[in-house]
């Protein structure tokens, strides 16, 4: 274990009540493997349940590492999701220069977060989203056909990850996919601006378009989500323009990136595991299992942010109010308390208590979509190309760095 008794000077600026050690892993990190967590971080398996770790500007948070521990506080109503909070932690530079801006859902603590989930919790249900299975099973097909046509090889992270869901949601919100290019580029922008500055033209640019949208849907009323909601009732009447924006906002960026990288990453593992693979192909097992395990095991949101609102007794420790709390939610998922044999990729366990969609209020609104979107996208591409293999070595696809939602950059692929 890494620990020392030195303090980071500007902690004190921060906090009264500076801890006696901190440790010096620094969170986030690159992942060495893109299936793995970095192996740097092993040094907070030992600290498990709860460990610190070093930000990128020098100052600490709590990490939690353990998974009863996790579920435990992520539904502790005295952790809060207040990103606009000047204590709240930021893992990176631009999450940092950005706090001042309100997210919807994602960054409101109750009872307005429940006022927000309640109004758009019908258009997710397990029914509703049953409902859009053959409009998915439709975009995967007309993919497929068109790569297909143009290949082998081809970039699957172009050709389908990222169109598949980016499809599904512009279909889901009402937003015509003819502009995939321009809101795609600036939620990629939003998610990893080279600068702040960038990041908030990203937004402005993106809301300016959004709220152009929503006024022509006002005009001339349409079929999608965002349609619904202009309409529906909530405890305060229906939403105004600035809220149905933010709505649009967070579902138009949650709803593509991350299912896009859950679709390459999860088709890289596939494929450099033959065996498991097989136990697909053959039926063994079926896409269900598969995508709740891969969910597991790849944990892409890694680092679920909260602040303390009060001082709070965990494991022994004290978490002070104003003091950061980070989720690593890919070592979380790798606690050999709750997953056995944690590290390997195994359809025969039980993966469903994983916390790669978070846990609590803000557990993920879209993961009856998500689950649906990767069970139609994965059994059909290995089903129709059963020769799918990587097209370059594995060791040269680049993947993303630490700092972002994890996944693949590119994906050459033949058949
Ligand atoms: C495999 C894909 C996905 C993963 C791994 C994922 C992961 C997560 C995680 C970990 C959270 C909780 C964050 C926290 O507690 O701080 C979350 C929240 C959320 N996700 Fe997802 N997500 C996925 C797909 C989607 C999709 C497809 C949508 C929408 C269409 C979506 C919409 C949201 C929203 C709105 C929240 C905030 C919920 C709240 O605060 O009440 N996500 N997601």
């Amino acid at each position: 274990m890494t620990e020392s008794t030195t303090e980071p000077a500007r902690q004190d600026l921060h906090h009264p009540h500076p801890p006696t050690l901190t440790t010096e892993v620094s969170f986030p990190q690159d992942r060495g493997c893109p299936y793995h967590p970095p192996t740097a971080y092993a040094p907070l398996r030992e600290t498990a349940p709860l460990g610190r770790i070093t930000l990128f500007d020098g100052t600490w948070a709590h990490v939690v590492t353990g998974h009863a521990l996790a579920r435990r506080l992520l539904a502790d109503p005295r952790l809060s999701s207040d990103r606009t909070r000047a204590d709240f932690p930021a893992t990176t530079e631009r999450l940092a220069k950005t706090r001042a801006r309100r997210v919807a859902l994602l960054g409101v603590d109750d009872p307005e977060h429940n006022a927000q989930r309640r109004l758009l919790i019908p258009s997710f249900s397990v029914k509703r989203i049953a409902a859009l299975r053959p409009r998915i099973q439709e975009t995967v097909d007309r993919l497929l056909d068109a790569m297909e046509r143009q290949g082998p090889p081809a970039e699957l992270v172009g050709a389908f990850a990222l169109p598949v869901p980016s499809m599904v949601i512009c279909s889901l919100l009402g937003v015509p996919y003819a502009d995939h290019e321009f809101f795609e580029e600036r939620s990629r922008r939003l998610l990893r601006g080279p600068a702040a500055a960038d990041v908030e033209q990203a937004r402005v640019e993106l809301e300016g378009y959004l709220g152009d949208l929503i006024d022509r849907k006002r005009r001339q009323p349409g079929d999608g989500l965002l349609d619904e909601l202009i309409h529906r009732d909530g405890p305060d009447g229906p939403p105004d323009r600035d809220q149905l924006i933010a709505y649009a906002v967070i579902l138009l960026i949650a709803g593509h990136e991350t299912t896009a990288n859950m679709i390459s990453l999860g088709t890289f593992t596939l494929l450099r595991h033959p065996g498991q693979l097989a136990a697909l192909r053959s039926g063994e097992t079926t896409t269900a299992v598969v995508v709740e395990e891969l969910l597991r095991y790849l944990s892409i949101a890694d680092g679920l942010l909260r602040v303390a609102n009060e001082d709070m007794e965990v494991e022994g420790r004290t978490i002070r109010a104003g003091e950061g709390v980070v989720f690593s939610t890919s070592l979380i998922n790798r606690d050999e308390g709750a997953f056995p044999g944690a590290d390997a990729l195994d359809w025969d366990r039980s993966a469903r208590h994983h916390l790669a969609f978070g846990f609590g209020i803000h557990q993920c609104l879209g993961q009856n979509l998500a689950r649906a979107e990767l069970d139609i996208a994965l059994r059909t591409l290995f089903g129709r190309l059963p020769g799918l293999r990587l097209a370059a070595p594995a060791e040269e696809i680049p993947f993303k760095p630490g700092d972002t939602i994890q996944g693949m950059l590119e994906l050459p692929v033949a058949w």
